[in-house]
């Protein structure tokens, strides 16, 4: 297949890109700075400018570019993080609206982030919006995708949890403090964290590319959640490093404001119903056997 991939530097780009060119596709990336003469494109979210032409004849689009959600939600970030989605989504999906040749399907990055905080709540893709910065994000990023299903393009909507990888992410930042010993729960520990390994991220997009059953919002999580303690517990003894230095509530929201509240202290636990239904095969279902593998080199 001829695949168009934007965010392809980034931590699911980067892990996408050889799994894609392995299995025989050609590849091309639409860049914000782009070589001519290559297989990258160039477009300008910011501007509103796209090179359309170039995406004729393509049979599938990743959709994954975004303003990265770390650090300190000022309102200018929070404005860089909305706008890199929502505009940078409805660019696109308006482009690929107006081709003569339009890709048969539209592979989009999206978030378990549209549920909020909902304590101890199963959640599917049936579940109502949470509320907050992070739920209204996804809805309108979401929505910024119409204009391509409105076309007869295919739309599948990714909603990744905390997606573990060694190279970058969640586990990247969380890794230090564990090491030395100085990891430990955040708040009580009692809210539900859905994660998800690189590497069912890039089983789950490749499933994706062909399987016409996918359609709209698919939770990309791992079939087993487990609470933040949970998670601080397994991530210890993988390590072979105790867990006793708790993080207070009061103290991630002062340290890390908002983004503490949506994404460390907010709990969701998220099923993937429609992967279930489509018969995804989950390579890593299990955190622990996930983190000793994504680990492996490093653990002692
Ligand atoms: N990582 C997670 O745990 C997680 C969880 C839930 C949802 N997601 C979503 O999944 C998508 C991919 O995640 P990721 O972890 O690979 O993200 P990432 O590492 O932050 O990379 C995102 C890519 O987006 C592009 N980008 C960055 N800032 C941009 C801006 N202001 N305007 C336009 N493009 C910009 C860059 O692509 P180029 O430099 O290649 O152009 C960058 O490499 C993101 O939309 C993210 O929100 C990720």
């Amino acid at each position: 297949m001829k695949i168009l991939v934007t965010g392809s530097h980034g931590l699911v780009g980067s892990a996408l890109l050889p799994a894609l060119m392995a299995d025989g596709h050609r590849v091309l990336r639409l860049l914000r700075s782009a070589t001519p003469g290559t297989d990258e494109i160039l477009w300008n979210p910011d501007a509103n400018q796209i090179d359309a032409a170039a995406l004729e004849g393509l049979d599938v689009v990743v959709h994954l570019a975004g303003e990265n959600i770390a650090g300190q939600w000022t309102v200018a970030k929070k404005a860089r993080i909305r706008e890199s989605r929502v505009a940078g989504t409805r660019l696109l999906c308006e482009t690929l609206s107006k081709l003569d040749r339009p890709p048969h399907a539209l592979i989009v990055a999206s978030a378990i982030g549209f549920y909020g905080n909902r304590g101890d709540e199963k959640l599917t893709e049936e579940s109502a919006m949470g509320s907050g910065f992070l739920p209204e994000v996804v809805r309108d990023w979401e929505a910024a995708a119409q204009p391509a299903r409105e076309h007869g393009i295919r739309v599948v909507q990714l909603r990744f949890g905390i997606i573990l990888s060694a190279h970058g992410g969640a586990l990247t930042k969380m890794l230090p403090p564990f090491r030395f010993g100085l990891g430990g729960r955040v708040g009580n520990g009692q809210q539900w964290w859905s994660w998800i390994s690189i590497e069912d991220v890039v089983g789950t997009i490749c499933f994706s590319l062909s399987n016409e059953t996918l359609d709209g919002p698919v939770n990309t999580v791992s079939p087993n959640p487990v609470t933040n303690a949970e998670f601080t517990r397994i991530l210890g003894g993988v390590l072979c490093r105790p867990v006793i230095f708790p993080m207070p509530a009061v103290v991630a929201r002062l340290v890390l404001g908002q983004m503490a509240e949506e994404l460390l202290l907010a709990s969701a636990c998220v099923e993937p119903a429609q992967l279930r239904r489509a018969g995804f095969q989950f390579k890593k279902p299990n955190l622990e056997v996930g983190l000793r593998s994504l680990l492996a080199p490093s653990v002692p």
